[in-house]
């Protein structure tokens, strides 16, 4: 693959330092060298940056209408948007590394306008199905995938372009552990397919791919949005909102062989790594190992 490394170096989601810095965390981790040695030619474009400063010290966080650093979240998706609109124009791979969740709606919404269907796959402890008025805490990062589907606030989801940039028959979830209530009526309501933690344990995640590429066999393009909070907080501490009960390394790994036999990814976001919240930069470290995977490695 031609695969253009995009560093989204954004914080403006949430509120917890470091999470900036999980671009160079991946990058120490040998991110680009991992994916030249399965084969991939890797350009690495920089970290994006939008017009607003990262604030390294939060003491003084613009609320509007009770969504968090509103301003700077709108700025830095469509700065990253352009980004990966370019990247697709190009032909290329976008693979973005965060950075907070909150990046997706960059990410997606530059993806999403050279695809009719773009099929997502959402990889998460969490729904990220929250409105300002259901979010327990106004951070942009818990409401990025209603945004994405038409569901909040408008100017969020005119960003870059006008409407909606997925819809909901288009979008899988995996791992979920901690929804908020208003994001439960929103998955019943939208009749999304779902699968939570005791769904992975019932299932296992080989049937849970199969359905999902089943529902999403429609799409003419495949986007995996990958929040390392999925993982079990015991093999990835550095990471801002930690659920307990989550998936394994070792299972992630072979749903990411499976996913990338398909052939049918046409792009990636790597998000939630938060180096000052590490230990020894192993979370990033891991989620390299899986990058791998999800880029053609094999066991065998
Ligand atoms: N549901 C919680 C909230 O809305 C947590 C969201 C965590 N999201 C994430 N991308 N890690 O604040
Ligand atoms: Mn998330
Ligand atoms: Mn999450
Ligand atoms: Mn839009």
């Amino acid at each position: 693959k031609q695969i253009d490394l995009i560093g989204a170096t954004t914080n403006f989601g949430q509120p917890k330092p470091g999470v900036v810095l999980g671009p160079d965390a991946l990058r120490i981790a040998g991110i680009v060298q991992v994916l030249e040695a399965i084969g991939h030619d890797v350009s690495d474009l920089g970290n994006v940056y939008g017009k607003y400063q990262t604030q390294f010290v939060k003491d003084n966080v613009q609320v509007k209408n009770g969504l968090k650093n509103y301003d700077e979240v709108k700025d830095y998706s469509e700065a990253l948007a352009k980004v990966t609109d370019a990247s697709v124009q190009n032909g290329r791979f976008p693979l973005v590394i965060g950075g907070d969740h909150s990046l997706a709606l960059g990410s997606i919404t530059g993806i999403a306008k050279h695809y009719d269907n773009l099929g997502v796959i959402w990889f998460d402890a969490h729904g990220d199905l929250n409105t300002s008025e259901t979010s327990p805490s106004g951070n942009i990062h818990g409401m990025i995938l209603a945004e994405l589907l038409g569901v909040g606030d408008k100017g969020l989801i005119d960003t870059y372009n006008e409407g909606p940039s997925l819809k909901t028959e288009n979008v899988v979830l995996i791992g979920l552990r901690d929804l908020d209530d208003g994001e439960k009526e929103l998955i019943k309501k939208r009749n999304i397919l779902a699968f939570t933690m005791s769904d992975v344990r019932a299932l296992g995640l080989v049937e849970i791919l199969d359905r999902t590429m089943k529902h999403l066999a429609h799409c003419d393009g495949l986007h995996l949005s990958f929040d390392v909070d999925s993982l079990d907080p015991s093999e990835m501490i550095g990471t801002g909102t930690k659920v307990p009960g989550g998936m394994f390394i070792a299972e992630v790994i072979m749903f990411m062989e499976r996913l990338s036999e398909t052939g049918l990814l046409t792009s990636v976001d790597l998000v939630e790594v938060n180096p000052l919240l590490d230990t020894f930069n192993q979370t990033a470290e891991n989620a390299v190992l899986m990058t791998e995977y999800i880029f053609g490695k094999r066991k065998l």
